[in-house]
């Protein structure tokens, strides 16, 4: 069978990336662990990273090269997508990590710091290129970018260009607008704007890039890709775990700010965009940015009517009992916190005009899948004697996880002298198609980030546009309880007012 290549990893692909050392600030947190250094570990596997490469930890527990090594190999051993561990590879990769210990406000600690990536560059052939991951609690962004800076660690790139240093900023991105205002301030006293990769790790799915390709390589979708063929779309985050050990992250984030503030309008304005005059980063950024920028303010009187809040009480997953929301670990017994968002927005332009867009991202709900599906206008019903009805609209379906894929859902006849109609999926399958597990998102980012290519990050305005959409929401649950909190029992689909909030459009959320 013929192996179809993707365009946008060709782009990467054909690049070289300069040698370069990566530092982990959090190198002993859960991210490092489950997925950074697995990422790199695979990224080295398949000979995508510089050919004079280096990685270390900053943090602050006291440990050896040793001993962050040997924790490094356990973390790959669990979290890697390929297993089990090669030898071959763990052992060059292991001389490649280090980790130097100190706290985040610690002057010395830098000096020292300095010193240490100044030996590898002799050792290594590094050339002074750092790229810089801050996966640290976000209240330490600003503390680690004015101390680098400081310590003469950050260069500016008008003035030095034979090096670079990059810094990668892990989400949030802000509680708000305002505070996401002042972050980017606080960055811009310090980096310019093409310094700065806000991840968001849904940008680096297979799936998620594929979208580009998907409605801009095929002149089928991009022909009726408007308000004159397209019914209503849906965009769905489904996890059925709760919020676990997270119970303290959770209290004071919730779905809006953890889920539909950043992932769920990148892939929105993924969906609605203009074709890009080209792939290049701010190209297709200009295009994300005037999406975001045109879905309509949700007024006031429709924060009560258009946009459902809900949180999970006891029930069953998988046939097991657990907890609610208020009973998990380090969350307040009497908590206003949403673990279920469901909203509906519109995209003010003369593409998408009059075209609902349904989103809705819950926790503890049956089964986890994100998926967006197109849902179109049906056919006129003139033939058959009927209409179809909306059940059997044509419907594009975009699994970003898991089970990556695309499926579309056809009408047609059933064999026999009769003329039943029945739908019928087409469905294409990454995993099967491709005979590979696509690499994990956080291996294209890093990949990406030490290319200087940013397209799969979130520019500045794109963050801004989206929580100035988002606050006044945020402000509005602030000051009005939730009166009927829980209303959703652990494994269902989430609170009634989600169905009424279709119900009233004459619409349904599709069964997963
Ligand atoms: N974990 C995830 O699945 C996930 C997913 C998406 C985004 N994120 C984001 O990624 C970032 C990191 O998350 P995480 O879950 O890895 O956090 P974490 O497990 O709490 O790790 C935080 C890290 O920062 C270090 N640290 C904290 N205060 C320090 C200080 N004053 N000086 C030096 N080191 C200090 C910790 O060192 P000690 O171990 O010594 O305390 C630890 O290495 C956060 O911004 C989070 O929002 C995480």
């Amino acid at each position: 069978m013929a192996m179809m290549s993707n365009p946008l990893e060709e782009i990467s692909a054909s690049k070289s990336p300069d040698p370069c050392v990566l530092v982990i600030f959090g190198a002993t947190g859960d991210l490092t662990a489950r997925k950074l250094v697995p990422a790199l570990y695979n990224l080295s596997k398949d000979g995508l990273l510089p050919s004079h490469f280096v990685c270390t930890g900053f943090a602050r527990r006291p440990k050896s090269h040793e001993q962050f090594r040997q924790e490094m190999f356990e973390a790959i051993s669990k979290h890697s997508r390929s297993k089990p561990i090669e030898q071959g590879i763990w052992d060059s990769f292991s001389e490649q990590l280090f980790y130097h210990c100190s706290e985040f406000d610690n002057d010395e600690g830098y000096e020292k710091f300095k010193n240490f990536l100044q030996d590898i560059d002799a050792q290594f052939g590094t050339r002074g290129n750092r790229v810089y991951y801050l996966s640290t609690p976000p209240s330490y962004f600003p503390q680690i970018v004015d101390k680098l800076s400081k310590h003469g660690l950050l260069y500016d790139p008008e003035v030095v260009q034979d090096r670079f240093s990059r810094i990668i900023i892990e989400k949030p991105f802000g509680q708000d607008l305002e505070s996401a205002i002042k972050l980017q301030r606080e960055l811009e006293s310090c980096l310019q704007e093409t310094q700065i990769y806000r991840i968001d790790h849904y940008l680096g799915k297979e799936t998620v890039q594929n979208l580009m390709v998907l409605r801009f390589a095929n002149a089928v979708f991009e022909s009726i890709w408007n308000n004159k063929y397209i019914d209503h779309v849906q965009i769905t985050v489904s996890e059925d775990i709760g919020v676990g050990t997270r119970g303290k992250f959770w209290e004071e984030a919730g779905m809006l700010r953890d889920i539909v503030q950043n992932h769920m309008m990148q892939l929105l304005s993924l969906v609605c965009m203009e074709p890009p005059v080209s792939l290049q980063a701010n190209s297709v950024h200009d295009e994300k940015v005037k999406v975001l920028q045109s879905i309509r303010p949700i007024s006031p009187d429709e924060f009560d009517n258009h946009i459902v809040r809900g949180q999970y009480g006891p029930g069953f997953v998988n046939g097991e009992p657990v907890k609610g929301y208020r009973q998990e670990d380090n969350v307040n017994p009497q908590s206003g916190i949403e673990t279920y968002v469901a909203l509906r927005l519109f995209v003010d332009t003369w593409r998408w005009s009059g075209v609902p867009f349904y989103l809705r991202a819950g926790k503890r709900l049956p089964k986890r899948a994100t998926e967006i599906a197109v849902t179109f206008k049906e056919a006129p019903g003139v033939l058959f004697n009927r209409a179809l009805g909306p059940e059997n609209a044509n419907t594009l379906v975009i699994r970003i996880q898991p089970d990556e894929g695309i499926s579309l859902k056809i009408n047609s006849k059933v064999p026999g002298g009769s003329c039943l109609i029945q739908p019928v999926k087409m469905d294409f399958r990454y995993g099967s198609y491709f005979g590979s597990t696509p690499p994990e998102a956080y291996e294209r980012l890093l990949c990406d980030c030490v290319l200087g290519d940013s397209t799969l990050f979130a520019r500045q305005d794109e963050v801004m546009a989206s929580w100035k959409l988002l606050t006044p929401v945020l402000e509005y649950w602030k000051h009005t309880a939730p009166k009927n909190f829980p209303n959703y029992a652990a494994g269902s689909w989430g609170p009634k007012e989600a169905d009424e909030l279709l119900q009233k459009d004459g619409r349904t959320w599709r069964y997963l």
